[in-house]
């Protein structure tokens, strides 16, 4: 520590020990974006699905009733465990694949072929549930939440939620995966700040009018305007809007702690960072599109020519804070808020603040 208030030492995250304690103390208290619901809409219709892949690995059912509700449900039978949904589908009822033990859409315990035994099934039969929460065209699932979903969603909702975002579209051409040998610490450090964007990011700059660039600071989330350079494409918000007045290129959302929400012109780029180990972490790029749109140039232009510009910073990064001699600075001003705020966050949930 430097004495700075918010600034937890980066270094920290390369210790195996505080890697590990931040997967039960963070992520399995974290909301997570869990993906759209499009195979979800109709009444029956369910999809199984892993809870944050390769990190927290916890077994999802969504599954819509007959009443419209969606409900999450932990994917193991309550026998003897095994899954009770695979892929996606559409069914009432479902049975085990294992012994056959039956459950409906609110993941009661109907029986179980060859059993009989006082009290069974009972309450205790049932599938244990996942808090989940819906936002089209998204939905969000937690193990034990920390914190309240609405809240969370509220500064990203408040800000773009008068864009067509119930009818964007994935554009499953392009979904891809990252994989970096870095801290995701270090990962979403680099994406807090924009400071760089002139410095790395040649094409991106192109698009934009940097000097005009601007952050804004939530409690549980960040927001980066990047304000569009004259004839590129951009939104021009509407009256009463807060950003009434800007040709906004791009609204870079990031919400605590791993999540992205990418806002262009053309649609959505979903960012989800997945930790794999204190040097190394999985990224998930899921596009979306507005109605109507293609992709074009703009700040959304070229994301995989900015992304690998980024990840040969956080590698230079990653081996310049290994240094037995180097030491953590201050967050600088305004530029680094949204730093000093994810620390901030990281180290209550370390206590090192
Ligand atoms: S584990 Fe599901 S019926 Fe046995
Ligand atoms: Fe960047």
């Amino acid at each position: 520590m430097d004495g700075h208030s918010g600034q937890a030492d980066p270094r920290i995250f390369l210790d195996t020990g505080a890697f590990s304690s931040m997967r039960e103390r963070l992520f399995a208290r974290s909301w997570q974006w869990m993906g759209d619901l499009e195979a979800l809409s109709a009444p029956g219709s369910f999809e199984a699905s892993l809870l944050l892949p390769g990190w927290l690995d916890e077994p999802i059912l969504a599954w819509r009733g007959t009443d419209g509700t969606l409900r999450t449900f932990l994917n193991a039978c309550s026998h003897r465990g095994h899954a009770v949904g695979a892929g996606r589908g559409c069914a009432s009822k479902l049975a085990c694949p294992y012994h056959a033990r039956r459950f409906d859409a609110n993941g009661t315990c109907l029986g179980q072929p060859f059993v009989e035994s006082a009290g069974f099934p009972g309450d205790g039969d049932a599938l244990r549930k996942f808090p989940s929460h819906e936002s089209a065209p998204w939905w969000f699932a937690a193990v034990d939440p920390g914190w309240d979903v609405g809240d969370w969603l509220e500064p990203f909702l408040a800000r773009c939620g008068h864009l067509p975002l119930a009818d964007l579209r994935r554009d499953d051409a392009r979904v891809s995966e990252y994989v970096v040998d870095a801290s995701w610490v270090l990962y979403v450090d680099n994406y807090l700040e924009g400071l760089h964007i002139p410095f790395l990011h040649g094409g991106l700059d192109a698009t934009l009018a940097f000097e005009r660039y601007r952050y804004a600071t939530f409690a549980r989330s960040t927001l980066q305007i990047g304000v569009a350079a004259e004839g590129e494409p951009a939104f021009d918000p509407p009256e009463g809007h807060p950003d009434h007045g800007l040709r906004v290129a791009a609204w870079w959302w990031w919400l605590w702690p791993n999540l992205m929400l990418n806002v262009y012109p053309w649609g959505v780029s979903v960012n989800v960072v997945i930790p794999e180990s204190p040097t190394r972490t999985r990224i998930r790029f899921i596009p979306y599109m507005f109605p109507g749109c293609v992709r074009g140039g703009g700040a959304g232009g070229d994301l995989h020519r900015v992304e690998m510009e980024d990840e040969a910073a956080i590698l230079s990064v990653q081996r310049g804070i290994a240094s037995r001699l180097w030491r953590p600075r201050p967050h600088l001003p305004v530029h680094e808020d949204g730093l000093a705020r994810f620390h901030a966050l990281l180290g209550d949930v370390l206590g090192t603040t």
